[in-house]
């Protein structure tokens, strides 16, 4: 069965007033219902990617289309239906005086009845573990309660695509964790949703399904995570490591030892090791 595209970016070109290109010549596809990881150092240009696709920036040149349709200003309100972004720092994003509030903002931009709408609140509210503080405001939440909240909002939304852009750097490791299987277990209900994870955790870009690279303003790699980080040399030049869980399967085939590319956790290695 083809596969088929929900975003092309075409020789996207960005700068900030400095005019230094951050952006120089992207181009790239997503298709529907992948789970694509976006990695690169600090300053190579995701976060400004992920706002060029919501329309936050416009782009000095080339074009994104979304579902065929290109995003400019006519465009954009449509767009806004079908693509999310849950932003890096979580004060940016809060606009509601409470939780509650919060989660239901985008819901009512929605129409979504009043009642409907709380039941939908309380539902995402429990999913992100954020359900006893539906009243609090944002000065009495921390940074990772906050990064939950942002989550919370944007899932209510049931959109085809969201973008998280290192949504969950202040979560702790079980808060991360959690959350990563929350997504996964959406994803699975609904097979369609399209998810770009920009993240630092490369043991999670080893999990999705494609890691796209970006490195001085281009994209160094686009494949699966298998081929992205099978030369560790080549990863370090550009200031990356390679997941644990690879090293390990590394130094195993160096002993002749061969773990299937399938598998990709520690766990599974160990079970491997112990047949
Ligand atoms: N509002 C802005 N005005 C001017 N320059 C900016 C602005 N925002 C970002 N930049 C610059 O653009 C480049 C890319 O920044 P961006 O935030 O997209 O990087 P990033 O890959 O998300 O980094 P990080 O991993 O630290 O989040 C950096 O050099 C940054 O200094
Ligand atoms: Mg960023």
């Amino acid at each position: 069965m083809e596969k088929e595209k929900i975003i092309e970016v075409k020789d996207l070109i960005f700068y900030y007033e400095d005019k230094k290109k951050v952006l120089d010549n992207v181009s790239f596809e997503i298709y529907k219902g992948e789970y694509v990881t976006l990695i690169g150092h600090n300053g190579s240009g995701k976060s400004t990617l992920a706002k060029l696709l919501s329309y936050i920036l416009e782009p000095i040149d080339g074009k994104i289309y979304i579902e065929g349709e290109e995003l400019n200003e006519n465009s954009i309100k449509n767009i806004r239906s079908k693509i999310g972004i849950v932003f890096q720092n979580p004060d940016n994003q809060f606009i509601g005086s409470t939780v509650e509030d919060d989660i239901a903002f985008g819901l009512e931009n929605r129409n979504v009845k009043q009642q409907e709408m709380r039941k939908i609140v309380k539902e995402f509210a429990t999913k992100v573990g954020m359900d006893k503080f539906l009243n609090k405001e944002p000065e009495e939440l921390s940074g990772g309660q906050k990064q939950r909240v942002a989550i919370a909002g944007i899932l209510a939304l049931n959109l085809k695509i969201i973008i998280f852009d290192e949504a969950t750097s202040m979560l702790d490791p079980e808060g991360v964790e959690e959350i990563r299987n929350l997504i996964l277990t959406m994803k699975k209900e609904n097979p369609e949703l399209t998810v770009i994870s920009i993240t630092h955790d490369i043991e999670e870009a080893y999990l999705s399904d494609r890691v796209i690279i970006l490195n001085e303003g281009k994209i160094y790699k686009n494949d699966v995570p298998n081929e992205v980080f099978k030369d560790e040399e080549e990863m370090r030049k550009i200031e990356l490591d390679i997941p644990f869980v690879l090293k390990i399967k590394n130094e195993l085939s160096k002993r002749n030892i061969i773990v299937p590319s399938e598998i990709k956790t520690i766990e599974g290695v160990a079970k491997f090791l112990c047949q």
